[in-house]
């Protein structure tokens, strides 16, 4: 099966939002990644409810929410009826992750677990077989156009072991500072999805650079 690619909309013209959505619906994006950050579980705001509402609103592409906030379960309904397809929580963030897993599946979406570039994957065994996708960041969560950290390469290998270990179905999406350069080792290394918010969104034709990604 071929790459997934997530463009991210954080990197998008937000004064031209239906415009950025409607380039999005014609590109071969799999995903819109939606990126939530409440300016305390990370040091940076980006939008929330009525934005994704609105993103929604005008999307042909499913919507992959990726909380970067604290308490997410306070808002996992509101996200769900704004549209969103995948909803990713951070483990650092969730003291009761597998309540917050069945939480996200009873309301009918996709459960997905974000980790920070210092959290191990090792410490997802115990939930690996319950979730739909893992989202490693490949930089430190909070701002677009990061430096890519190169030891996510083997956070993904081990990942794919201990998928297949386990039994489990999960996606490995790859989230932070990716490109042309890093996009075929992250893809050999066994990621299913990646997220690519500045590198599609400065780029001169987004379109044709979603196309280069995908066609790895
Ligand atoms: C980082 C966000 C990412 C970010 C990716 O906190 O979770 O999704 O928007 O943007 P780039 O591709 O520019 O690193
Ligand atoms: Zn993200």
């Amino acid at each position: 099966m071929s790459i997934l690619i997530s463009p991210s909309i954080l990197a998008a013209d937000f004064a031209n939002l239906q415009k950025e959505v409607e380039m999005l619906n014609s590109s071969e994006a799999d995903y819109i990644h939606v990126d939530i950050m409440d300016g305390v579980f990370v040091p940076n705001i980006s939008f929330g409810i009525p934005v994704t509402e609105a993103i929604h609103s005008h999307a042909k592409k499913p919507l992959d929410v990726h909380l970067m906030i604290v308490n997410p379960d306070n808002y996992l309904e509101s996200f769900r009826r704004a549209g969103a397809e995948i909803i990713s929580v951070h483990y650092e963030a969730c003291a009761h992750l597998h309540r917050t897993v069945q939480a996200i599946h009873s309301l009918g979406a996709k459960a997905g677990i974000a980790i920070n570039p210092h959290t191990s994957v090792n410490l997802l065994e115990e939930i690996i077989a319950d979730i739909d996708v893992v989202c490693l960041m490949s930089v430190n969560p909070g701002f677009g156009g990061q430096k890519f950290i190169e030891n996510t390469y083997s956070k993904v290998s081990r990942l794919r072991y201990l998928i297949l270990e386990k039994g489990s179905s999960a996606k490995i999406e790859i989230d932070g500072g990716v490109n042309l350069n890093n996009a075929p080792k992250l893809i050999a290394s066994g990621a299913d999805i990646l997220v690519a918010g500045s590198f599609v969104f400065s780029s001169t034709n987004p379109q044709q650079t979603i196309a280069n990604l995908k066609s790895i």
